[in-house]
């Protein structure tokens, strides 16, 4: 398939917003008429709660099935949100052991590469939900995307997004990744406008996306409506279709869109 999205959010610290990020995103991009696969390769079982979805105990149609050698291409999704447009293949609490597994095998950063290449997935775009970190999973999963997203908990020091863009230029130099995946942007989240702190780390923002050419969307303010909506197992703008904050992925749907038809 030639034009196909495929996306995942870094960051090596939790909490920042990457599952967040990822169920509102394809939500957005379902209503433009698009189809979007979610990957969750989070142990916590996290994005079942997100949207509304019962955890799998069966680990073959999970996740963890497709770093299986038996794989044979039984993907195992389930559609969401009463859409035929949004599937999401579940996590497994077993993902924590997965990297450990990989080690040993050959080309290990390169196996759901792979994987993806012997049984293509038909969606417009695919969403790697990953945990934070960086290990040979997120490895595996950046040599299959084209497109990278690193949402920033504004409450955390810049160094942590330098020391991250580094590790994926370094993955990326090591692995000899070619094409490249891009960096879609950042995204500033949980933002508050009374905190110091939280102003200190947006200008740090701004240098770091100034200085390497990064788009930096508008920040996302901490915003109460994310917990009501994950909670009830839908995007925001299933709960509130006019809820500023929905706003800024739909921003970021539109330059995916733009990059799917480029
Ligand atoms: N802007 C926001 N305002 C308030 N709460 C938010 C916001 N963004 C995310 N949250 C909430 O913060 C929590 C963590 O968000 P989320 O699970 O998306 O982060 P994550 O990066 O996927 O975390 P993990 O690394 O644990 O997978 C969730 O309860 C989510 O509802
Ligand atoms: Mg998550």
């Amino acid at each position: 398939m030639s034009n196909q999205i495929v996306l995942t959010s870094l960051s090596k610290a939790g909490g920042v917003g990457k599952t967040t990020t990822a169920v509102n995103l394809a939500y957005e991009w379902s209503l433009r008429g698009y189809s979007v696969g979610i990957i969750d390769l989070d142990l916590n079982h996290s994005i079942e709660e997100f949207v509304g979805l019962t955890p799998k105990s069966d680990s073959a149609t999970t996740s963890l099935g497709i770093f299986s050698p038996d794989f044979s291409g039984n993907y195992g999704f389930e559609t969401i949100f009463g859409s035929e447009k949004i599937a999401v293949l579940q996590g497994h609490p077993e993902l924590e052991t997965l990297a450990e597994s990989l080690y040993s095998r050959r080309k290990r950063e390169f196996i759901l590469s792979k994987i993806l290449n012997k049984y293509p997935l038909d969606f417009d775009l695919i969403i790697f939900d990953l945990p934070g970190g960086f290990d040979l999973i997120t490895e595996n999963v950046i040599s299959v995307c084209t497109h990278l997203l690193i949402p920033v908990h504004v409450g955390v020091k810049t160094l942590s997004v330098a020391n991250l863009i580094e590790s994926i230029y370094k993955t990326v130099e090591e692995l000899e990744l070619d094409p490249e995946p891009e960096i879609l942007g950042l995204i500033p989240n949980k933002y508050d406008k009374s905190s110091s702190t939280h102003e200190t780390v947006y200008s740090g923002l701004q240098a770091i996306a100034e200085e390497l050419d990064y788009k930096l969307y508008p920040p996302i303010r901490y915003w109460r409506s994310f917990e009501r909506a994950a909670l009830s197992g839908k995007s925001l703008k299933q709960l509130r279709s006019t809820d500023p904050m929905t706003q800024i992925f739909s921003q970021v749907v539109d330059d995916l869109v733009k990059e799917l038809n480029s």
